[in-house]
Formats: C-alpha cells, sequence, structure tokens
C-alpha cells in the first residue's frame, strides 16, 4: 500500500456529555477496540498489557477522549476526498464508520523539558495534569527548572500490519511534531522537546524514530503492567528538541 491511500485525522475532544451519549459511546468503544487490537498483536511493544487493559472500565477511554492535553491522531484509509497536508478533523460518524490503520496520542504541554517520563510512570497522567503549578496554561514555566521550554510526550504508536512499512508510522509521528510546534508558537517558549519510549529490541519503533530525528537520552527498565514476576525490560527514552522560530 503507498502512503496516499491513507489520510491523518484527528479526534476531536469531546465533552463529558457527548462522550457519553452516541456517537460519543460508539466512538468510545472504537477507540478502546483499536487500543486493544494494538495490545495484542505487538503485545510486547507496550508498557502495558492486553490483559491489563481489557479489564478496565470504557471510563478511562471517556477520559482520554475529553481531556485537551491528549490529541489523538488516527490514520484512516483514503476515499476520495482531496489530499491535505496534516492531520484534518473529522466527524464522529466518519470515525466510527471506517477502519482505523494507525494511531498515535500526543500528550501535554507540560512546562520545563525534564518530564519525568519513563516506562515506570502512567504517561497519561503526569502529561496532561493540570494542577496549580502544573497548568500547561502557565506556559513561562512556573519553579520549573527549564523556563523556556515546553514539553510533549508521544504514546500509543501502532500501525495494523498490513499498513506497515509503506510510511503510515513517520506520517504520523510527523503530524504529531507538527502539532505540538503550532501548540508552542504563541507562547513564550523558545524550544520545544518531545519524547518516546521504546523498548531497546523494538529495532522496528527505534529505527523509526531516528529517521524522524528522535536521540536516545536515558535507559531505564520496567516491567510490563500485570507482569509483576516477569523479567525486567529494558526502555529507551529518546527526545527530539526543536528550537522555534523568532516571531
Ligand atoms: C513501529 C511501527 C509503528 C512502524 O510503522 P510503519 O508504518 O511500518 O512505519 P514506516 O513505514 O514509517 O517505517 C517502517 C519501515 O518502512 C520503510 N518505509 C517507509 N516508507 C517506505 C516506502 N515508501 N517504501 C518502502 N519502505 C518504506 C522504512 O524505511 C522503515 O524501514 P526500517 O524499519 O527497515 O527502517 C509499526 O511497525 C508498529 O505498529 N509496530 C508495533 C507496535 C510498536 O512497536 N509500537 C511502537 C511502540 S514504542
Amino acid at each position: 500500500m503507498t502512503l496516499t491511500a491513507f489520510r491523518l485525522v484527528t479526534i476531536p475532544i469531546l465533552s463529558d456529555l457527548e462522550v457519553r451519549e452516541a456517537p460519543g459511546t460508539r466512538l468510545a468503544e472504537k477507540s478502546r477496540d483499536f487500543r486493544l487490537l494494538a495490545l495484542k498483536i505487538s503485545s510486547n511493544a507496550f508498557a502495558s498489557t492486553y490483559e491489563e487493559e481489557s479489564k478496565r472500565s470504557i471510563e478511562q477511554t471517556y477520559e482520554r477522549l475529553t481531556n485537551s492535553k491528549a490529541v489523538q491522531f488516527v490514520a484512516l484509509k483514503r476515499g476520495d476526498e482531496a489530499i491535505e497536508q496534516g492531520a484534518s478533523v473529522v466527524g464522529l460518524d466518519e470515525l466510527v464508520r471506517n477502519e482505523w490503520e494507525g494511531f498515535i496520542v500526543l500528550l501535554g504541554p507540560q512546562a520545563g523539558s525534564d518530564g519525568g517520563v519513563s516506562a515506570s510512570v502512567n504517561p497519561f497522567h503526569l502529561m496532561t495534569k493540570t494542577s496549580a503549578g502544573d497548568d500547561a496554561e502557565d506556559k513561562s514555566g512556573g519553579s520549573h527548572q527549564d523556563q523556556t521550554a515546553l514539553h510533549f510526550h508521544l504514546n500509543g504508536m501502532f500501525v495494523r500490519p498490513a499498513a506497515r512499512g509503506s510510511g503510515l508510522g513517520r506520517m504520523l509521528i510527523e503530524a504529531a511534531i507538527e502539532r505540538a510546534v503550532a501548540t508552542a508558537q504563541g507562547s513564550d517558549t523558545k524550544e520545544i522537546v518531545v519524547t518516546i519510549i521504546v523498548d531497546e529490541w523494538n529495532t522496528k519503533a527505534r529505527s523509526l524514530y531516528e529517521r524522524c530525528a528522535f536521540v536516545g537520552v536515558a535507559r531505564d527498565t520496567y516491567r510490563q503492567q500485570g507482569q509483576e514476576l516477569a523479567e525486567l525490560r529494558v526502555a529507551l527514552r529518546m527526545e527530539l528538541r526543536r528550537t522555534l522560530d523568532e516571531k
């Protein structure tokens, strides 16, 4: 399949009411099903597992769909739409109706460049918290050590096996980075830092991130959720730094 067979869309951020009424509930089910498919097919690629996430209630998916600091990108098969640059916004029905081919979520921003992300920490909670002092609206950086940077984190990267190897993974990452830059522009920020965590064994994903200009900055060990007796795994924290143009 060639890259032009796909188009990227972002899931609209839903209100608490919208996510509890159709078509929001159907979208939540679709989103959860795709995440479970990823965990089933690529059972070694994520810090979480199918067994753990299939036990969780749909409330967790609702929480993600209503969080303005979690921008979710979905790759759909292209119909006869005009080719657009970047990711477009589509209606919920269209997201529910079409097969999802790939996914990534951009979390954040948080002020500063040392987000403390690691394979043992839930990135969603860390990167989307909005409590006083950690509020991303406070883009000047509050008490954080690096007051000129904004930190984003990429998570949940997955492409269906049949769609792999045509550049879709790269397209998802680039769209997410573009969004991070756009979010940071218009603030006092001079630099963005985008992080991603990848298992060291996962050379396919690692080389993709390297091609997108990520560099490995730290290693740490962890156990997959619900696998407390399993062997420790080695995770690599990779990051991409980008200086924003002077306004
Ligand atoms: C990692 C993953 C997201 C990559 O997705 P993808 O869509 O295959 O990514 P890309 O197509 O951009 O790049 C993959 C390969 O295709 C090659 N490729 C890209 N465009 C191509 C094209 N037009 N023609 C031929 N090959 C191409 C790339 O060079 C790359 O090759 P390499 O891996 O040998 O370096 C996918 O393999 C996946 O979902 N894996 C399981 C889950 C996972 O590991 N997630 C990451 C968790 S951190």
